[in-house]
């Protein structure tokens, strides 16, 4: 079966990138990296996708007057690949409700949070602030609010004693790195849904019972 043709859009170091690069590595998976985009000509990932032949394009936005051509070049480029599926991953620019629409249930993103807690920047910093025990990841399709739309794939990571920010981010990168891979294999296995605004995931087990506690103390 043809696998899924997917583009990764990203801004910076391109460790979600990774991920999917060598989950896509393996033959089976049902996906492949067939382009990158970034709007930044210094993202770290552009070398990532370039060591293994993956396609490489740079669109910065700098060198548009308004967002509109910005997001139709992607769009075009995007689309001259014949790309199926858009990964934002770590991608710094919020698109508009045009660029959106125009992929919409086809653009999915992570956020280095369980969400609907903590959209936006600096997520770990307000995580520690707040004293959460728990924080985590999730894979989401994408809507014309930032960090909104039907959760794809979430994981749970704690928040230990002594957690800097860093610490914790690489933490929750872990399991970014592990979700990221999941939420694009159930997609393009035909498994994911959306119904009611839920993306609801079929050929799922039953829920194991599970309930974490404090994870320390
Ligand atoms: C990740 O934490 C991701 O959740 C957020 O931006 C970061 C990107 O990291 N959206 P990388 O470029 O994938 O290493």
């Amino acid at each position: 079966m043809a696998r899924l043709r997917v583009g990764v859009l990203i801004s910076g170091r391109g460790s979600n990138l990774q991920a999917l690069i060598d989950a896509a590595a393996d033959p089976a998976f049902p996906a492949e990296i067939v382009l990158v985009v970034a709007n930044q000509g210094d993202a770290g990932g552009l070398a990532r996708a370039r060591a293994v032949g993956i396609r490489t394009e740079i669109i910065n936005h700098r060198a548009f007057n308004a967002k509109q051509g910005f997001e139709a070049s992607i769009d075009a480029t995007l689309r001259g690949a014949q790309i199926d599926l858009i990964c934002l991953a770590g991608f710094m620019r919020i698109l508009s409700p045009w660029f959106v629409e125009r992929w919409r249930d086809r653009l999915i993103n992570i956020h280095p949070s369980l969400l609907p807690a903590f959209k936006g920047l600096d997520t770990h910093q307000r995580v520690l602030a707040a004293g959460a025990r728990f924080t985590g990841c999730t894979v989401h399709f994408v809507r014309p609010d930032v960090d909104d739309g039907p959760i794809i794939v979430q994981a749970v990571v704690p928040v230990m004693p002594g957690d800097t920010q860093e610490i914790l981010a690489a933490r929750v990168l872990g399991a970014e790195h592990r979700c990221y891979p999941l939420a694009v294999q159930l997609i393009a296995e035909g498994r994911v849904r959306i119904r009611d605004e839920q993306a609801v995931i079929s050929g799922a087990g039953a829920p194991a019972e599970v309930v974490m506690f404090n994870p320390v103390g």
